[in-house]
C-alpha cells in the first residue's frame, strides 16, 4: 500500500518530463542542441553542409590560434587530463596560481580565483558575498547565473529596469537604509549587445554604499585597453569590488574567474560553496586561457579586426532595415518581435549556410524575440559577403 502511494509520487515527476510543453516544442522544431560534425575557425559542418558560425562567443577568434592550441597540448602532457579534485583539498596546482596571478595583473586587481565554469564564477560572485538580510539591486536583464547567485544568497532582491540609473536610484532610495547592499550588473549584455551605463550606475551605488559586482563575460577581450573590459573602458577599475567573467568567450577556453582585493578573494575561498566543493579547472583549459591572455597583449590585430568586422556587419544589417536593439558591441541581436517571425528568419539563415541562435520570450522580454548573432575577428570578408546575402534572403522570407 505504502509502496503504491510513493510510486505515484515518482510518476508525477516522470509525467512532468514526458508532458513538458517546452521540451515537446524544442524536439518538434529542433532549434537548439545542434551537434556540428566539424569545425575550423568560423566554418562548421552541420548535416553534411559547410556553414558559417555566426553565434559563437569566440570574439577574438583565438580558439584555433596555434599558440593557444600548443599551450593546451603541452599542459595535457605535463599535468594530465584533470586534477580530479577541488582546490582546497587535492586539486590546486601551480598552473592555477600562475593563471590567477596573470589575470589579476591584467585586470589591475590584487587577487583572482578561477573556476571550471564562468557560471560558477559569476554565481559565486553574488552568492559568496551576499547574506540573508542584505539587499541586492540588480539589472532586470542579468544572466541566469547571477540570478541563481541571488536566489542562493537568500538576500532580498530588488530589480531595476534595464540599464536605467534613474530606476536604480528609485529602487535604492526605497530600501532599508541600514541593510548591507550590493549592486549586480553586467558589463556587456550578451542578448542586447548593450554596454552598461557604468559611470552613472556606480555613482548611485556608491551613494548608497553598495558592494558592486560586475559580470564582464562579454566585455572582457572586447572593450578597454587590450580587452581589459568594461570597467577599463570607462576608466573606473578601482570602483568595482568584484569583477567576474568567463574564460569561454574571448579567452577561447572553458572556465571562469573572480577578481578583486586579496581580502575579498580569500573570503570567497573560505565561504563560497561553488569554490570549495567543485573540481578545479583542468590543465588544458587553464593553459589555453593563459595563452589567449598572452595573445591579447601581444597581438592587437585580433581586437582591431573584431571591431572592423563588427562595423561592416552592422552596416549590412542597417542597410536591410533590421532592428539590432541599438547593440554597441560584437554581440548583435536581430529583433523580430515574435516567435512567428523569428523561426522562419532563423531557418532561412540556416538554409543559406549561416548558423545563428534564436531567443524567444520568456528568455527575452515580450516583443523582443530575436535571432542572436555575434561577430568574431575570425570572420573573413568573403564570409561577411555570404552573411549579407543570407540576411537579404531571410528578410525576403519574413
Ligand atoms: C553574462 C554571462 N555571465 C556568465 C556566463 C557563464 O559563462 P560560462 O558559459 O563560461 O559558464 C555567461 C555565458 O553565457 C554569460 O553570458
Amino acid at each position: 500500500m505504502a509502496i503504491t502511494f510513493f510510486l505515484r509520487n515518482k510518476k508525477a515527476v516522470l509525467e512532468r518530463c514526458r508532458d513538458d510543453y517546452v521540451t515537446k516544442m524544442r524536439l518538434k522544431y529542433a532549434p537548439f542542441y545542434h551537434a556540428m560534425e566539424a569545425q575550423k575557425g568560423t566554418t562548421i559542418r552541420l548535416d553534411g553542409r559547410e556553414m558559417i558560425m555566426l553565434s559563437s562567443n569566440d570574439y577574438l577568434g583565438l580558439s584555433f590560434h596555434p599558440k593557444v592550441i600548443e599551450a593546451g597540448r603541452a599542459a595535457l602532457l605535463k599535468w594530465g587530463t584533470s586534477t580530479t579534485g577541488a582546490r582546497p583539498s587535492n586539486g590546486s596546482r601551480l598552473y592555477h596560481l600562475e593563471l590567477e596571478k596573470k589575470l589579476a595583473n591584467f585586470l589591475g586587481r590584487e587577487a583572482c580565483h578561477v573556476h571550471s565554469a564562468g557560471y560558477l564564477s559569476c554565481l559565486s560572485s553574488v552568492a559568496g558575498f551576499a547574506n540573508k538580510g542584505d539587499v541586492i539591486f540588480a539589472d532586470k536583464n542579468i544572466h541566469s547565473c547571477l540570478l541563481d547567485g541571488i536566489r542562493l544568497s537568500t538576500a532580498a532582491y530588488e530589480r531595476f529596469s534595464h540599464n536605467n540609473p534613474d530606476d536604480l536610484r528609485e529602487v535604492a532610495a526605497a530600501a532599508t537604509p541600514s541593510a548591507p547592499k550590493l549592486m549586480v550588473v553586467e558589463g556587456v549584455y550578451s542578448m542586447e549587445g548593450h554596454i552598461a551605463r557604468l559611470p552613472e550606475l556606480v555613482e548611485i551605488a556608491e551613494e548608497y554604499g553598495c558592494f558592486t559586482v560586475l559580470d564582464d563575460a562579454h566585455g572582457f577581450g572586447v572593450l578597454g585597453h587590450q580587452g581589459r573590459g568594461t570597467a577599463d573602458h570607462f576608466g573606473m577599475n578601482d570602483r568595482i569590488d568584484v569583477l567576474c567573467g568567463s574564460l569561454s568567450k574571448s579567452l577561447a577556453s572553458t572556465g571562469g574567474f573572480v577578481a578583486g582585493s586579496s581580502e575579498v578573494i580569500e573570503y570567497l575561498r573560505s565561504n563560497s560553496k561553488q569554490t570549495i566543493f567543485s573540481a578545479a579547472i583542468s590543465p588544458a583549459q587553464a593553459a589555453c586561457a593563459q595563452a589567449s591572455l598572452e595573445v591579447m597583449q601581444t597581438e592587437p590585430q585580433h581586437l582591431e579586426r573584431l571591431w572592423s568586422n563588427t562595423k561592416k556587419y552592422k552596416a549590412i544589417l542597417k542597410g536591410l532595415g533590421l532592428d539590432t536593439w541599438e547593440s554597441e558591441t560584437p554581440a548583435v541581436p536581430i529583433v523580430l518581435g515574435s516567435k512567428e517571425r523569428v523561426y522562419p528568419f532563423w531557418k532561412a539563415l540556416l538554409e543559406k549556410g549561416v548558423f545563428s541562435v534564436m531567443a524567444i520570450a520568456p528568455s527575452v522580454p515580450i516583443g523582443k524575440d530575436l535571432v542572436r548573432t555575434a561577430i568574431s575577428a575570425m570572420h573573413t570578408d568573403e564570409q561577411l559577403e555570404k552573411i549579407a546575402d543570407a540576411m537579404a534572403y531571410a528578410v525576403r522570407k519574413l
